[in-house]
């Protein structure tokens, strides 16, 4: 059974049982607290939550998916026989449609008959705090007649919440036996009964003064990573051994570990690049197009020491998008772009490459044929020069330093990073000293309405954006902030609506001189990466009501009053990168 049969039988099944087949969410969430869609749920939020009506949207209250997914936590593990980038997940969904029976009832049937497989054990939550242990899936498994039911705890069978908030709640995982008899996990069951309104580590932390609410209807949300049922379906023992990956990637079975690790690396690096770049992803130095860039040099640099060419790397992405373009069009419809834009990254890299391994090759020599100086340690300021000049980034010299028994200094590296990172934010500062610095009447009024905007922007599109950079002229003003998409009309119309009604309600605008850390545990707003000293002055604004509505680190001047600003207006709203964008606007 190979991967398109395994995706169709799944949704058929679930067909079948009443889900609307709905297809993949982009790679990229519109939830912007999350870089990447790691779950199949993700799309469903506001459905758990009661926001989104799924009998008006799907005409059910069932769904079913095979989601793509990243997870890039584990990108220095990818290599070994089981960690990847990029997997595709099949969930099947039910906001308040059906509870645990049903769903137990439908992995169980879907793994033992339709797929016929064994199970070899469960997992049921056990309790934590004031959650109660899931008695219920405990007696729904026996009375299938599984066996072996394995209560774990709240970091291995409770799921969520993704992001900054969010629907949680106890899992149940399905484990079966792969071909050398370990028992691998392969669906995870989640009930979906509360609400958190914070991260999953503060939730986790257990002093979060944040509460845990139960959800008005039992959610269901399940998710099984297709390329390991592939490995167990087909009685393979790696998940690259699976006729998905054998199809696309030349990867050796014979040959060394090593060998077969870089092989892995490039199969992994090359289908999760081909999957970003469809989605609309480009290789850049911020947020996701920096995870892009970061695999494709990571692919190059294996690729370059196998060796394999870079015409052999754009013959595995066209047969990654022979493999995968049935299901996912997007990947067909866009090979030229996926061809194109990894060649141009590639090619700026190649050349910088081979200079940047043999300056390796001088730190971490050869002593005799395949013999390293093992136990070595490559200084962080060495290390931070091999990225510097030749964009090796960490984790390409942790890899390589791996691989020659080597340790990398990574606490010294991160120290040579910000200690450029400042020098030449002091070189930014000098030259603004030197005349740039704008006092005009003008530009302290469009200061005043940067604090104003940023306040705007935060409320109405989400208090996670964050400044990433500014300028302010007598003219205009220029704001860049964290934001994955084009804002529209209407958006741009009550950004620019809250900023004047804050004008014109005349607020005062006060200066206070605290301590740094005050001023962060206030959560004043300060621009990431920037060196602060122990006093700061911090500009407040605050509403009629006596809300704080902006609250920055800043060393002014400022109007004290914002009814001196005039009329706010966005001129221009465009992209910078992948994940900020730019607003230009004015005072009239
Ligand atoms: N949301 C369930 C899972 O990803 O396992």
């Amino acid at each position: 059974m190979n991967s398109d049969e395994i995706r169709n039988r799944f949704l058929n099944f679930f067909e079948k049982r009443g889900h609307k087949i709905l297809p993949s969410a982009s790679l990229i969430p519109s939830d912007p607290t999350v870089l990447f869609t790691t779950a199949g749920m993700q799309q469903f939020k506001p459905y758990y939550l009661g926001e989104g009506d799924a009998m008006r949207d799907f005409g059910t209250l069932n769904t079913a998916t095979v989601q793509k997914c990243m997870r890039t936590s584990d990108i220095d593990e990818v290599g070994d026989e089981s960690h990847l980038t990029f997997f595709e997940m099949l969930g099947n969904f039910s906001f308040g449609g059906y509870g645990k029976r049903e769903a137990i009832f439908y992995a169980h049937e879907f793994i033992t008959k339709e797929l016929g497989l064994e199970i070899s054990y469960v997992t049921v939550f056990e309790g934590w705090d004031d959650i109660p242990k899931d008695e219920e899936s405990k007696q729904i498994w026996q009375s299938l007649g599984v066996q072996d039911i394995r209560e774990e705890g709240i970091l291995d069978v409770f799921w969520g919440p993704t992001g900054d908030g969010g629907p949680c709640g106890p899992t149940t995982e399905i484990y079966c036996k792969n071909v050398a008899e370990h028992d691998i996990e392969i669906w995870n069951i989640v009930f979906n009964q509360f609400y958190f309104p914070g991260t999953r580590e503060e939730l986790l932390s257990g002093t979060s003064e944040k509460e845990l609410k139960p959800l008005a209807q039992m959610g269901v949300d399940t998710g099984m990573g297709l390329e390991r049922l592939e490995m167990i379906v087909q009685k393979v023992p790696t998940i690259f051994d699976t006729s998905s990956f054998k199809k696309f990637a030349f990867l050796s079975t014979a040959g060394s570990e090593k060998i077969k690790r870089r092989g892995r690396i490039i199969a992994d690096h090359l289908r999760t690049s081909a999957f970003l770049i469809a989605d609309g992803v480009r290789p850049s130095n911020k947020e996701a197009g920096y995870v892009l860039r970061r695999l494709i040099r990571r692919s190059l640099v294996q690729a370059k020491i196998l060796p394999l060419s870079l015409d052999s790397l754009e013959t595995i992405l066209r047969n990654i998008i022979g493999e995968y373009g049935e299901f996912y069009n997007e990947l067909k419809n866009q090979e030229k772009i996926i061809i194109d834009e990894f060649t141009s990254e590639a090619e700026k890299f190649y050349s910088s490459l081979e200079k940047g391994l043999k300056e390796f090759d001088k730190i971490c020599p050869e002593i005799s044929n395949g013999f390293y100086q093992v136990g070595k340690v490559i200084s962080g300021e060495e290390i931070f020069n091999l990225h510097q000049t030749y964009g090796l980034t960490i984790d390409i010299a942790k890899d390589l330093s791996k691989e020659r028994g080597c340790k990398v200094d990574e606490e010294g590296f991160w120290t040579a990073f910000k200690k450029h990172q400042r020098i030449s934010r002091a070189g930014a500062e000098q030259k603004f000293k030197g005349g740039l610095a704008d006092q005009s009447e003008g530009a302290i009024k469009l200061h005043t309405a940067h604090h104003l905007l940023l306040a705007a922007l935060q409320k109405i599109l989400g208090k996670e954006i964050k400044q990433k950079g500014s300028n302010i002229t007598s003219e205009r003003l220029r704001i860049d902030f964290s934001f994955d998409r084009k804002l529209t009309d209407e958006e741009k119309d009550i950004v620019e609506d809250q900023v004047n009604e804050w004008i014109s309600a005349g607020l005062d605008v006060v200066r206070k001189e605290m301590k740094r850390e005050k001023a962060e545990k206030i959560g004043a707003e300060m621009e990431f990466g920037a060196k602060y000293p122990e006093m700061v002055s911090v500009y407040l604004i605050e509403d009629r009501a006596g809300n704080i509505i902006s609250k920055e680190f800043c060393g002014g001047p400022h109007v004290s009053k914002t009814s001196e600003l005039g009329k706010f207006k966005i001129k221009k709203e465009e992209a910078v990168s992948a994940g900020v964008r730019r607003i230009k606007g004015v005072l009239e």
